[in-house]
């Protein structure tokens, strides 16, 4: 991750100058400094490329005064309608506009603040990479720049405005790893194990082993397990930040003496479908389906990493779902940890079975304040609403409304659907309290009216992210492969109504 740092605003003697320009506005003082330190030639060239500053517009100038390689001048559309969540995809843009160079500053002076440290943040996001198995790549193909000072008014302040940014981009790029890696390498055991990294932000982790959970009688989460070489296991993380100092510059509030808020991820390192088996085409892409675990533990690296003053509890069932002698087979009826009993119709809806012991547990050992899950649930998902949006199911409205306008604000959008008894009625079993597939027929409603049987009604809410926890084109503020959407929008849920 390209390092940050906030200098105060003076012309740099080498690398690339990054500066930012309105439609019809005024270029910032180092902008204009070059400008002159090249004799005009900056400007120019800039007519001359036709460069107006419309939004998404860029042009690029070499060498255009002794010692700078190249000016990169990034269009920001009309004067003050860039919000600070534009203000990301702008600093996205940046990235590969100046990755190979060696030094490189950003010309923020005169922009305000929370829209500087956006878009450092947006630069430092879309750097993404996951190069660990390519051992023949040249070394000139790979991005150089390790570090960008950006040039503000309040370099001090500017830090501390991006400190906490740090930590989730920090926590971005943990989930982005996890999900990114083979499915060879990133099994259910060594997932857990990675989760141990927490440990070094005051995270209490806690790895549960098949043993245990048979102790527990999760026989919807083991029943899947069962065609895997390779252990379940579930890792419980726990954050309790309501002692931190508050950030600074925030005023002190109380902290609230909350129960906690629990985060729950469907971890399924492979998903063969098991003896429901997929077909070969695509299922190379079952290695994500443990994006909703890598989300959750990124997630609680962000709020460990910023000290969030907040109790989160995180919880990921981890499992391969795979074929074999030992597979569970369609027809048999399982037995959750709630005592429900499940007939299994589908070994490929698999999901469900998992989150469903895994949030009985958090029920029972954590009585948390309202709980949301986050899998890769239903291919339906992406039927309905394509890789724009996640599927947002709630039986709260409050907290449904909070998580819409968390996504909104950083730019990981969902969808609410509905839940309804009509659709839990598909769900029925002839022989045992329920069925884990309904119809084709809305898919991912009745997978959550699945999930929703087991939260006991307490406040909840599921993110189906099948069609946003990947990407198969690059994003403004991600490159294609996997997005870590959904640690961007529970940090700030986190941050706007539960932090004290
Ligand atoms: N992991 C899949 C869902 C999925 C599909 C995620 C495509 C990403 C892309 C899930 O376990 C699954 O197989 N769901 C089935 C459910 C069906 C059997 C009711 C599906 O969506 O086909
Ligand atoms: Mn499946
Ligand atoms: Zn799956």
């Amino acid at each position: 991750m390209p390092e940050i740092t906030f200098v105060k605003s003076a012309l740099p003697k080498a690398g690339a100058l990054v500066v930012l320009l309105a439609e019809g506005g005024n270029p910032s003082a180092l902008h204009t400094a070059l400008d002159e330190a090249s004799g005009g030639a900056v400007g120019r060239a800039l007519e001359a490329a036709g460069f107006k500053g419309r939004k998404g517009q860029s042009a690029t100038v070499w060498a255009p005064a002794p010692g700078i390689s190249k000016l990169v001048a990034i269009g920001l559309g009309a004067e003050g309608a860039l919000t600070p969540d534009g203000a990301e995809a702008v600093g996205g843009a940046i990235w590969p506009l100046i990755s190979a160079e060696t030094e490189a500053t950003l010309a923020a002076d005169g922009v305000e603040m929370p829209v500087a440290v956006r878009v450092a943040l947006g630069t430092v996001l879309r750097s993404y990479r996951f190069d660990l198995y390519r051992t023949m790549e040249k070394p000139e193909d790979k991005p150089k720049l390790a570090r960008l000072a950006v040039a503000v008014d309040q370099p001090m302040a500017a830090k501390n405005a991006y400190a906490p940014f740090k930590a989730v981009a920090e926590g971005v790029f943990m989930t982005r790893d996890l999900v990114s890696e083979p499915p060879n390498i990133l099994h259910p055991v060594e997932m857990a194990e990675r989760c141990r990294a927490l440990e070094k932000l005051g995270v209490v982790v806690e790895i549960l082993t098949p043993k245990e959970m048979k102790k527990l009688g999760f026989g919807a989460l083991l029943g899947v397990a069962m065609g895997s070489a390779i252990e379940a296991r579930m890792v419980v993380m726990h954050w309790n930040g309501l002692g931190s100092a508050p950030a600074k510059g925030r005023a002190k509030k109380p902290a609230p003496a909350e129960k906690p808020i629990c985060f729950i991820g469907k971890g399924v390192t492979f998903d063969t479908g098991g003896i429901s088996i997929k077909p070969a085409g695509g299922m190379e892409d079952m290695k994500w389906d443990m994006a909703g675990a890598g989300c959750v533990v990124g997630l609680m690296a962000a709020l460990a990493g910023r000290k969030a003053r907040a109790n989160v509890v995180g919880l990921v069932g981890l499992v391969e779902n795979m074929p074999s002698g030992t597979a569970q087979r369609p027809g048999d009826v399982v037995k959750t940890a709630s005592g429900q009993t499940v007939e299994v119709i589908n070994t490929d809806a698999e999901g469900r079975l998992v989150l469903a012991d895994v949030i009985h547990y958090a029920i029972t050992k954590y009585d948390p304040k309202w709980m949301i899950d986050l899998a890769t649930l239903t291919g339906a998902i992406i039927v309905a609403l394509g890789h724009e949006h996640a599927g947002l199911f709630s039986n709260d409205d409050v907290l449904a409304g909070q998580i819409e306008a968390a996504g909104k604000a950083t730019g990981e959008l969902c969808w609410r659907l509905p839940l309804s008894d009509a659709y839990d009625k598909q769900i029925k079993s002839d022989i045992a309290d329920m069925k884990n597939v309904g119809t084709r027929a809305g898919g991912s409603i009745t997978a959550a009216q699945f999930i929703q049987r087991f939260v006991q009604g307490r406040p909840w809410a599921h993110l189906d992210i099948a069609g946003t926890a990947w990407a198969t084109k690059d994003l403004p503020t991600a490159p294609k492969g996997a997005t870590a959407y959904g640690v961007r929008l529970l940090d700030r849920l986190v941050a706007d109504h539960f932090e004290g």
